[in-house]
């Protein structure tokens, strides 16, 4: 039987917490950093729209317990550290699955590649989500519809990909998922196909930003053990219900996406609902 393990605090202080080449495949998607916004909410600048910076770039998401805006150096630092941190942590040819996106400061952009570049891990691949949507109000630019994923490996050696995901290509055409109140959920279909992609046997996923825990119940509909850290301990609350009560949606959602068949871990079966 799989176990989940929740953990409130800071993802770098608990990342250092475990134990070295523990971790096969993280997938996690970071705070972006783009809380830009030009005015406070109860601003009287007319052009203020919430949600949305004053110059209609950056969207700003409302997490319930931290501001997401650091400055962009500190910021790198941070994501830098937690990667190097987590590759002690993960065996020999296990996998990092990064999401993030590329943003605007100051007219122009900024990419993780940045600081990718200065971490430890082999960066194997970089994969387009297509997700849809997007908001730009103001015409600076394209909407931008996409966000990306990086496939880090540790070491040289990498798992060699199923044929079935290794035929899904490198872009990835899904929307976000519209049932989940978390500001800034992924759809389950992203946790599903990177940890199925590279993980055959049980083994330890991580998400050092749990938020929603859509990737501990990938892990756990995988039959994989699970790690997740959150700031937010009203994030986590409503995780562990959701890895331990798998619903309906996620249920269907999982099937959706397997490439390879999988129908759940065997504790949790659509035929459970019936
Ligand atoms: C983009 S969301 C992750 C959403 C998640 N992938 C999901 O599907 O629900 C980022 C999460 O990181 C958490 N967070 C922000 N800073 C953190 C930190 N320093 N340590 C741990 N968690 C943090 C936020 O509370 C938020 O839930």
């Amino acid at each position: 039987m799989s176990t989940t393990t929740l953990k409130v605090g800071d993802a770098i202080e608990l990342s250092k917490e475990l134990e070295d080449n523990s971790i096969n495949v993280t997938v996690t998607s970071p705070p972006y950093n783009k809380a830009k916004i030009g005015s406070p909410k109860n601003s009287l600048d007319k052009k203020y729209i919430p949600g949305v910076s004053s110059n209609g770039i950056f969207k700003k998401i409302e997490y319930d317990s931290f501001d997401d805006s650091l400055p962009e150096e500190e910021y790198q630092q941070k994501q830098i550290e937690l990667l190097n941190i987590i590759h002690t942590k993960t065996v020999e040819g296990g996998s990092f699955f990064y999401n993030h996106k590329i943003r605007y400061n100051k007219g122009h952009s900024i990419t993780p590649w940045e600081w990718l570049l200065k971490t430890k891990w082999h960066i194997r691949e970089e994969i387009i989500w297509a997700r849809g949507g997007g908001v730009e109000i103001s015409g600076f630019r394209f909407i931008q519809n996409d966000e990306r994923i990086y496939w880090l490996c540790k070491g040289p050696k990498h798992p060699k990909l199923p044929r079935a995901c290794a035929n899904l290509g490198s872009v990835w055409k899904f929307g976000a998922d519209m049932k989940n109140d978390h500001p800034a959920p992924y759809p389950l279909r992203l946790p599903v196909r990177c940890v199925e992609a590279v993980l055959p046997s049980p083994g330890v996923v991580l998400d050092p930003y749990n938020g929603s825990g859509t990737t501990g119940v990938a892990a756990k509909l995988l039959g994989h053990n699970y790690i997740g850290f959150d700031l937010s301990e009203n994030y986590l609350e409503k995780a562990r219900d959701r890895i331990t009560n798998i619903s309906l949606h996620d249920l269907k959602k999982f099937r959706e996406s397997s490439m390879l068949g999988n129908s759940g871990s065997g504790e949790v079966t659509l035929e459970n609902f019936f």
